[in-house]
């Protein structure tokens, strides 16, 4: 009975392949994947680099409890840890090469406890750079922290909104809601779990496991077939591809990253979208993170600090002012340079901001010698070139158009959750026709892998359970 039923899933990240294999366990074998690359994954992608694999898109599984990356992999693969996020190896280095250590490893500290305030934040009205801000100044009046002048106080604002900015893949932190804070709700447990020298590519195998071996997943994935129209007029959904293959269904998961929906939609469905989900479509952000992987002959940092995770940069203001509107910008949206485990001659920069474009445009050799000059300035010594260099550009890709998404103040304006854009479009008989899943559309691990893995599993149950309630009719 089932077995007939045809579903269309457009796109092979983690949702789309988490929604096939939960259908196909649940004996729908007539599903069929779209995906616009050449290669399954999405913001998923392993890639040869140094000797072994790095990862361009997700890298860290975050959390344990209630994490189904972690959940699923846990007995099946040992993970590893950077140590970052947990306030080890946090190396802090300032641009004029003066720096009172002591002193920031105590601000550090009155971060993480203004960073616990979920319940002030809930109730919040202002962005979130507004909250942490008036936090931070009030807590520097007290006492405690008089020793603290104005400078550095500002200084370690400026890496905690770049820092900021780096997990949530924002412009700007005053564009974040408080009251929609995403990380109110993270995972219990490390927060920076690693795939080692593996990759997060692993997850792909692990999720496969269970299939039945009669099925062979890939032969369900069309690759190089990016959708161009939907037609959802009729019971049956027409689906068009760019090299003008047509294919219908029944149901249809759309698992299309924001960023692309955001620029396409207009053009690919037919009738077009219900306002209600054009204007979740529209209020949700799209950020992007970037990331300089640099390699060298030889590991200079543990020469600071034997846990070495990270090179924390502290701008004074006179520097800052230096390079901002020139071609040098973009090097302040970088909020350091970490280890990478298991690539003991590898740093990697991680940044986001709104220079972002342009980051993605210069050319390989500009990027070298800016990440250079920065990290000479701030550890005032000469540094060997790195023997290679592998980046980003996840915002000017056609099929991402960014990283992954927020809530701003405008989601939180114009009353926006991630549900408005995870409701199914339903036919005039209730069937749920177009589904919407993916990353964004998880309203407690928005911008996650394990988000983007629920909300798979999400839309497949919802077609499982329509057609289970139909055939008890
Ligand atoms: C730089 C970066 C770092 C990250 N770091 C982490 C991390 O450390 N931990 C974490 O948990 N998460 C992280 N994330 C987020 C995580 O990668 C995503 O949330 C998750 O992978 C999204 O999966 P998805 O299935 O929703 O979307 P995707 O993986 O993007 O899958 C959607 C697919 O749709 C395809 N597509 C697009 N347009 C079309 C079309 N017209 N037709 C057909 N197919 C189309 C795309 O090619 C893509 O393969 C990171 C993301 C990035 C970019
Ligand atoms: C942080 O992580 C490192 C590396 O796994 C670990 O050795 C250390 O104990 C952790 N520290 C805290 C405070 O959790
Ligand atoms: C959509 O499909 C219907 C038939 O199901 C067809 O009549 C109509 O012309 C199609 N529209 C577009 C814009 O493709
Ligand atoms: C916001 O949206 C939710 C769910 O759609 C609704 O229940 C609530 O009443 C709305 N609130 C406001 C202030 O519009």
């Amino acid at each position: 009975m089932l077995n007939n039923k045809s579903i269309l899933i457009i796109g092979a990240g983690i949702s789309g392949i988490t929604a096939a294999v939960s259908l196909i366990k649940s004996q729908f074998t007539n599903v069929i994947i779209l995906e616009a690359e050449n290669r399954i994954g999405g913001r998923i992608e392993t890639v040869s680099f140094a000797n072994g694999f790095i990862d361009l898109g997700a890298q860290w599984c975050q959390g344990e409890k209630g994490n189904s990356v972690y959940e699923l992999c846990k007995n099946e693969f040992k993970f590893g840890t950077t140590g970052w996020l947990n306030g080890t190896g946090f190396v802090p280095v300032a641009s004029s090469g003066e720096i009172d250590v002591e002193k920031i490893l105590r601000l550090e500290e009155l971060r993480q406890e203004i960073l616990l305030k979920y319940d002030e934040m809930k109730k919040s009205k202002v962005s979130i750079g507004e909250f942490f801000e008036e936090k931070f100044y009030d807590a520097l009046k007290t006492s405690q922290f008089q020793d603290i002048d104005e400078k550095l106080a500002d200084m370690f604002l400026g890496f905690w909104q770049r820092e900021f900015n780096s997990l949530f893949a924002s412009t700007n932190w005053y564009d974040v809601s408080s009251k929609l804070y995403p990380i109110l709700e993270t995972c219990e447990g490390q927060q920076d779990l690693t795939w080692r020298q593996y990759g997060f590519k692993t997850l792909f195998d692990i999720i496969q496991k269970d299939l039945p071996k009669s099925i062979k997943l890939e032969e369900k994935i069309l690759l190089n077939k990016k959708v161009t129209k939907i037609n959802w007029s009729n019971e049956k959904v027409i689906v068009q591809t760019e090299d003008n293959s047509v294919y219908s269904a029944d149901n249809i998961i759309i698992t299309i990253p924001l960023g692309y929906l955001q620029a396409h939609h207009m053009n690919i469905f037919y009738p077009k979208l219900p306002d209600s989900k054009i204007k979740a479509i529209e209020c949700i952000k799209v950020g992007t993170l970037g990331k300089v992987f640099l390699e060298f002959e030889e590991c200079f940092w543990n020469r600071d600090n034997d846990d070495f995770v990270m090179y924390a940069f502290l701008w004074t203001k006179e520097d800052l002012e230096q390079i901002i509107d020139t071609d040098k910008e973009w090097l302040t949206h970088i909020l350091g340079f970490i280890k990478v485990d298991s690539h003991p001659n590898l740093l990697e920069g991680l940044l986001s901001g709104d220079k972002m474009r342009e980051f993605e445009t210069y050319s390989n050799d500009k990027i070298i010698s800016d990440c250079m000059w920065m990290l000479e300035k701030f550890l005032k010594r000469s540094l060997p070139r790195p023997i290679a260099m592998r980046r980003t550009k996840w915002l000017t890709r056609e099929n991402f158009l960014g990283s992954y998404t927020y809530l701003s103040m405008k989601s939180a304006d114009e009353n926006i959750t991630s549900d408005d854009l995870a409701t199914s479009i339903k036919s005039k008989n209730n069937k749920p026709v177009l589904l919407f899943s993916g990353e964004a559309t998880h309203k407690r691990y928005q911008g996650y892998v394990h988000g983007a893995l629920d909300s798979g599993k999400r839309a497949a149950q919802e077609i499982i359970d329509f057609y289970s309630s139909k055939s008890k009719l």
